[in-house]
């Protein structure tokens, strides 16, 4: 069996991870850990019923002892994770979104001593819709560009992870220019890829990337319509990391060959 530890266990994503966790004949729950909940039954938080594993203290990340770590937390709590995870040789999947480039670039530095996947989303559907668009802008060059993003009322960064990565694939293509987040006042277009965060309600999380020109547009949609889309995607990816033995960074094109 391979030994699973989740990181901010008690959390939206952390409860889904570890249910699936608990499902999955080749995985096992070994420990779970978050900052609020503590002492408390990961199974029972995730209501799968009792698993006897307690979540422990992120403040006691030294207890680290899995063959693989889940994180869905904070970038802070994911940063921790990831050194006590470099220190101890426990290879990462990490979904956190929001790192500040001195983040990314730590993580980068971690990514030489452990294996890691990090992905800002882990389903499947949105892999493949990064690589629609990826070819949608190799034959709509000169068409403008406009990302739009909707998500629950929860959401602590914005635009999300997602967005910024399409933002970033398009670029890639059609060469590098300004991300323009939201617009007021006066705000003429130029040459730019406009990026919008829309928040509300229960949202689990949509993307369209438009290509817009004159007198036609193309929509490209991706609607996650459960957190298991991207739990299922995480699992998929710490099955894929227990057989790496190579440190780097690993990205969902890499555990789905795409
Ligand atoms: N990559 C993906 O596919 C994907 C999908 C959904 C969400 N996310 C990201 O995953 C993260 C978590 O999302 P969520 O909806 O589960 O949020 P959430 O707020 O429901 O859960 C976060 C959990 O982390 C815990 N936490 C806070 N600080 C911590 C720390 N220092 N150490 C350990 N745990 C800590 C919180 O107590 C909470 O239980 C966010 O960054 C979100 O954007 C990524």
């Amino acid at each position: 069996m391979i030994k699973v530890a989740v990181n901010g266990a008690a959390g939206r994503m952390g409860r889904l991870i570890v249910k699936n966790v608990s499902e999955d004949g080749q995985l096992e729950l070994v420990q779970a850990f978050d900052v609020s909940r503590i002492g408390e039954d990961a199974g029972e938080v995730a209501g799968v019923g009792k698993l006897g594993v307690a979540i422990t203290s992120a403040s006691d990340l030294e207890k680290l002892d899995a063959d693989i770590v889940i994180d869905f937390s904070v970038p802070d709590g994911a940063l921790n994770v990831l050194r006590a995870a470099k220190d101890k040789g426990v290879k990462a999947v990490v979904g956190t979104t929001g790192f500040t480039q001195e983040q990314k670039e730590e993580i980068e530095e971690i990514s030489k001593d452990i294996p890691i996947v990090l992905s800002p989303n882990f389903s499947v559907g949105v892999n493949v819709f990064w690589k629609l668009i990826e070819r949608a802008a190799e034959l709509l060059k000169g068409y403008d560009v406009e990302i739009v993003e909707i998500h629950h009322r929860f959401k602590r960064d914005a635009p999300s992870g997602t967005a910024l990565k399409a933002a970033e694939v398009i670029k890639r293509v059609i060469g590098e220019r300004e991300t323009v987040f939201g617009r007021e006042g006066e705000a003429l277009r130029g040459d730019e890829i406009g990026v919008f965060a829309v928040r509300g309600g229960d949202v689990v999380g949509e993307h369209t990337v438009y290509f817009i020109g004159m007198g036609e547009r193309v929509e490209i949609t991706h609607r996650a319509q459960s957190r298991e889309a991207f739990s299922r995607g995480a699992i998929r990816a710490a099955r894929w990391i227990a057989e790496v033995d190579k440190p780097g960074m690993y990205s969902m094109d890499d555990v789905l060959g795409l």
